[in-house]
């Protein structure tokens, strides 16, 4: 008998379509994704790909990014929920008054925003090449970043900057407990601590490694140690487990209880195989951007592809 995940992979193939997946989707997803990856790598491969339709496993952010970079291709988001809270943590009505304010800086943007505010932005970076694209600016230039105070606040250390920061957070990565984390650390001292720079500055202050989805990915696979505590989504821990299969990986505990007692990103677990296969069945959930709205958010997003 046929699986859901069969059909999907025939319907995909039926109507050349191509799965895209972040590595914070649910495992049954990243099993059938023609191409698993990190914000950096998806938007990569969204831009390259001469499918006639791409299916974003991902959220909105990501979704969009992909049909300003390939706007010929047909991009389907299969959740209507699949927001971000960092995304939100940034209105553009008050993002243009803060830039307003501040008219003499340059504005670098995370990838994890809306069209309207990758428009606005000189530059636009991933967590994979943020630290790039900020020392290729040179440092005489005053510089607004955005959203993500953590990771503004990591970058302005380790690029010796004094960046202006938006007041933004992802609540995924703000949630781990420092107390538990500690407690975890000390029944488990052979373990090393490897954390998203959009995890709280205590938690970065406390990490043996520090990078982005897939710098955390290669590290557990080059490195000599045999046990790791993970600061990010727990989803990426599935690959983790393939490629390092006799190391142990212990995803950080967070504040509050949920089924899993480790952070999940609810809005990318809104993604199921239902709603998947509904969306590329009925072609449904396609994402549009205003083509002028596009046009400018082009700009700052080329420029960071690019420069890699
Ligand atoms: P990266 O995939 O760039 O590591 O970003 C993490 C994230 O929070 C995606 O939403
Ligand atoms: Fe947004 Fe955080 Fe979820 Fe990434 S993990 S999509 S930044 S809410």
């Amino acid at each position: 008998m046929q699986t859901l995940q069969d059909r999907i992979r025939h319907t995909l193939e039926q109507k050349n379509a191509i799965l895209l997946a972040h590595y914070y989707q649910r495992k049954e997803i990243q099993e059938i994704a023609h191409f698993l990856g990190d914000s950096l790598e998806l938007a990569r491969k969204a831009q390259q790909t001469k499918h006639d339709i791409i299916v974003f496993a991902g959220v909105k952010f990501m979704a969009e990014t992909a049909k300003i970079l390939n706007p010929d291709r047909k991009v389907l988001l299969p959740s209507l929920e699949a927001g971000c809270s960092l995304a939100d943590s940034c209105p553009p009505d008050e993002f243009a008054k803060f830039k307003e304010q501040n008219p003499d800086h340059l504005v670098v943007s995370y990838v994890n925003t809306s069209s309207e505010i990758k428009a606005m932005s000189d530059y636009i970076c991933t967590s994979s090449n943020a630290q790039k694209v900020i020392e290729s600016i040179p440092n005489t230039r005053p510089i607004i970043f955005a959203p993500d105070k953590n990771l503004g606040h990591y970058l302005n250390k380790v690029t010796n900057r004094n960046m202006l920061l938006w007041d933004g957070v992802c609540t995924v990565h703000e949630a781990f407990s420092m107390e538990k984390m500690t407690n975890l650390k000390l029944a488990n001292m052979d373990a090393k601590i490897i954390a998203h720079p959009e995890s709280d500055p205590v938690v970065l202050d406390i990490a043996d490694f520090i990078g982005s989805t897939s710098a955390l990915l290669n590290y557990v696979i080059n490195d000599s140690s045999e046990k790791y505590i993970i600061a990010t989504e727990v989803g990426i821990l599935n690959k983790m487990r393939l490629m390092a299969p006799n190391k142990k990986f212990i995803p950080a505990p967070i504040n509050e209880n949920n089924t899993c007692a480790c952070s999940e990103c609810a809005f990318m677990k809104t993604i199921t195989l239902e709603n998947l296969y509904t969306s590329i069945v009925e072609e449904k959930h396609e994402i549009i951007v205003e083509p002028e709205l596009a046009r400018k958010a082009l700009i700052p997003l080329q420029n960071m592809i690019n420069m890699n």
